[in-house]
């Protein structure tokens, strides 16, 4: 990745700038800002439910972000997640907001023997790899056979999207399934995010208030602006429903 890659400005930069954001409006702040690919509670326990995450389940986290996620089931159901995150700026963040076990890792080469896992989860992370396959079959080794394994995924429901926003690679959903069974996982659920209810209003209106103090402090540097215009192509395919999130629960065969 270049030095003006929007996913380095996205998922690097502005995920550190959530820290100062999040200190200066309030710790309360952490959970919902930190939510980057999945948004909302509902989504997560769902997700949470179908692949069994419990108390002292241990999750791994594979794309963790920011950490919002992981931190979400740690607090509500004592789960026991583990993060591993390629940017070192979301791992950082993940440790100041949360206190995060994380490690800075590609999911693809994930460094924990076989089996280290109940469960794993990927959220919204499997549309930005090409090797879709690879990046499931890593999560099917590192949880115990049967062990669930939950993803968010982009998905795209037309052949060709008008734009293609970089370093997205949205599968359809034959692609989606091809590639589960490719990895070894066996389908138990899907769900449309669509279906499900959306982000309370206090967590959407946390959410939006640190978007808004990083756009604040940073709005005349390029690399916000980078972010922010993927952010919004992406917004806009999600938006006509050219490209619709869904919750996959699978089982490790
Ligand atoms: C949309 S964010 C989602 C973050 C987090 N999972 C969440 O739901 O808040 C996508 C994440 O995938 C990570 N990612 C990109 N390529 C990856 C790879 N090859 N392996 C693991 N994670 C990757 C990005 O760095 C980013 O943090």
């Amino acid at each position: 990745m270049s030095e003006q890659d929007p996913m380095v400005d996205e998922f690097d930069t502005v995920a550190a700038w959530t820290v100062a954001a999040v200190e200066e409006l309030g710790a309360d702040h952490a959970l919902p800002a930190a939510c980057r690919g999945s948004g909302s509670p509902a989504a997560l326990d769902w997700l949470a439910d179908a692949i069994g995450v419990g108390a002292g389940s241990r999750l791994l986290d594979s794309g963790a972000g920011v950490g919002g996620p992981a931190a979400y089931v740690a607090r509500e159901r004592d789960a026991v997640p583990v993060l591993a995150e390629p940017m070192t700026g979301a791992c950082w963040a993940a440790r100041q907001l949360f206190d995060a076990p994380v490690v800075a890792a590609d999911g693809l080469a994930l460094p924990f023997p076989d089996a280290s896992f109940d469960c794993a989860w990927s959220l919204g992370v499997l549309c930005t790899v090409e090797d879709k396959p690879a990046h499931l079959a890593e999560l099917r080794r590192a949880v115990v056979p049967g062990g669930g394994v939950g993803l968010l995924v982009y998905m795209r429901t037309v052949d060709v999207l008008p734009t293609q926003p970089e370093g997205n690679h949205f599968p359809d959903h034959d692609e989606l399934l091809a590639a589960v069974a490719a990895a070894g996982l066996v389908l138990v659920d899907e769900a449309r995010l669509a279906d499900l209810p959306g982000a309370p209003e206090d967590w959407q209106a946390a959410a939006d208030a640190v978007d808004a103090t990083v756009e604040r402090a940073h709005r005349d540097d390029p690399r916000w602006a980078r972010a922010q215009a993927q952010q919004e192509e992406i917004a806009d395919l999600i938006g006509r429903e050219l490209v619709v999130g869904v919750l996959v629960a699978c089982r490790a065969g």
